[in-house]
């Protein structure tokens, strides 16, 4: 049985708080006690943006543990294993990835070869606005600054496979937003030989379903090409232009150049790339006929039917023009998403025929997505939408707990308990309306 938060904003608070310092491992934070026992990248910018509100000093220590999965060549990767972990505790784990047989992958730690949605320099920025200490908030982004270059110059060069400034991913899993139904059509396409790639027994960390070959079978392939950026631009065939990952890098890619400018380093640079970002998806990602954004698929050449969450990303590009993000409004607050959904936001459009409200990634409502609309209507100053969300994700938590994810329509919570980016984001919304209650 759920014990409801019922009680006033300081129970809440600490009830957050106690999930991030249970989950902590004393160098990083894993999303759930169990289920996912490692340190995963978008899950650590996330956390990070909590822990700066209740302990600034593991916030840091969280990016930079983060860090030391990074391969020369800039890639950030999406798991760095902890290797006191069982090796089969969790799939797909470090004998798919073989990461140490690569070159540029570090010595000292394994790691996947897939990356995330690069929210991390945002991250930077808003820890070092939370330091009281501006010498050693300083002192921090000067280790972190060159690492989010690199990962930064890894996107430019090795993923704008569409060669218009945008990245695209290769693999459902680099999205955040793994089953989401934007990917079931290129999945569906792929042409898999006729071999077994599925492990033996379906690991409890993966949805299982036909999906999950189509899933191994795109790192599998990628891992025999040697990982090499010639076979992600040329070859393989999973290529897809996200407008929430996009959204998040030319977030961070903002975040770069007022980081520059902090450490004494050159802007410029980062502002001219963040032009060029936010042209592209202003261009290629929205599809005027219905006034949304779409994910591009590079290799059928076609914007993806389905409208999810993820339609929504490009609020975080200031420069957003205003039909659009009227547009986005509308959508947002129609019976399609918000306006039909006791809990909003829904990850996809529930007229949507791949609506399913109890699916991964495939309805439910998640902190983290409804963290970063909120974000972004915060910078819009569209207060009704910003508003909405807040109160939705703190009704969800009062509820049902520090749940992985929602039901949209009930609130019911599903998937693992006590995870940890729900509990760091709830205390980064109340910290935006109160005065926070750091730990000493
Ligand atoms: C799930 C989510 C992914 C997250 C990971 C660890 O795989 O889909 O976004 O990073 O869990 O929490």
């Amino acid at each position: 049985m759920v014990t409801r938060l019922t009680g006033d904003e300081s129970v809440l608070w600490q009830a957050a708080a106690h999930v991030l310092d249970a989950n902590w491992t004393g160098a990083a934070t894993v999303p759930s006690p169990g289920l996912y026992p490692h340190q995963w990248s978008w899950d650590s910018a996330f956390i990070s943006i909590g822990l700066a509100r209740h302990r600034l000093n593991r916030a840091e220590q969280e990016l930079l543990t983060l860090f030391r999965g990074q391969w020369a060549n800039g890639l950030l990767p999406h798991i760095v294993f902890n290797d006191s972990v069982a090796r089969r505790a969790y799939f797909p784990g470090p004998d798919l990835w073989r990461s140490s047989k690569h070159h540029d992958a570090p010595r000292n730690v394994d790691t996947s070869a897939l990356t995330h949605p690069p929210l991390h320099a945002l991250a930077a920025l808003r820890l070092y606005a939370s330091a009281t200490d501006a010498e050693r908030g300083k002192a921090f982004l000067g280790r972190i600054y060159p690492a989010l270059v690199a990962q930064h110059h890894y996107f430019a060069r090795a993923r704008d496979i569409g060669g218009a400034g945008l990245v695209a991913i290769c693999h459902p899993w680099e999205s955040g937003l793994d089953d989401s139904p934007a990917w079931d059509r290129s999945l569906a396409e792929l042409q898999l030989p006729p071999a077994e790639y599925a492990a033996r027994s379906a690991p409890p960390s993966l949805t299982a379903g036909a999906d999950h070959d189509r899933y191994v079978w795109l790192v599998t392939t990628y891992r025999d090409a040697g990982y090499r950026d010639e076979h992600l631009r040329d070859v393989h065939p999973f290529a897809v232009e996200d407008p929430l990952v996009n959204a998040t890098y030319l977030a961070s890619t903002h975040a770069l150049a007022e980081l520059a400018a902090i450490v004494g380093a050159d802007p410029v640079p980062h502002r001219e790339r963040a032009q060029r970002i936010h042209e592209a998806l202003v261009t290629r990602l929205w599809d005027g006929e219905t006034a949304c954004f779409r994910a591009l698929d590079l290799r059928a050449g076609r914007l993806v039917p389905v409208a999810t969450v993820a339609t929504f990303g490009p609020l975080l590009d200031p420069q957003l023009p205003e039909p659009a993000m009227r547009g986005l409004v509308d959508l947002l607050l129609s019976a399609r998403f918000a306006g039909a959904a006791g809990y909003p936001m829904p990850t996809c459009d529930i007229q949507s025929a791949a609506f399913d409200r109890g699916a991964f990634w495939r309805g439910p409502t998640w902190v983290s997505t409804n963290w970063l609309l909120w974000l972004g209507a915060m910078g819009h100053g569209l207060t009704v939408v910003a508003d909405l969300l807040y109160g939705s994700t703190l009704r969800l938590v009062r509820q049902s707990g520090f749940r992985e994810y929602f039901d949209p329509f009930d609130g019911t919570g599903r998937g693992s308990h006590d995870y940890s980016w729900s509990a760091a984001l709830v205390l980064d919304l109340l910290a935006t309306r109160r005065a926070p209650q750091r730990a000493a």
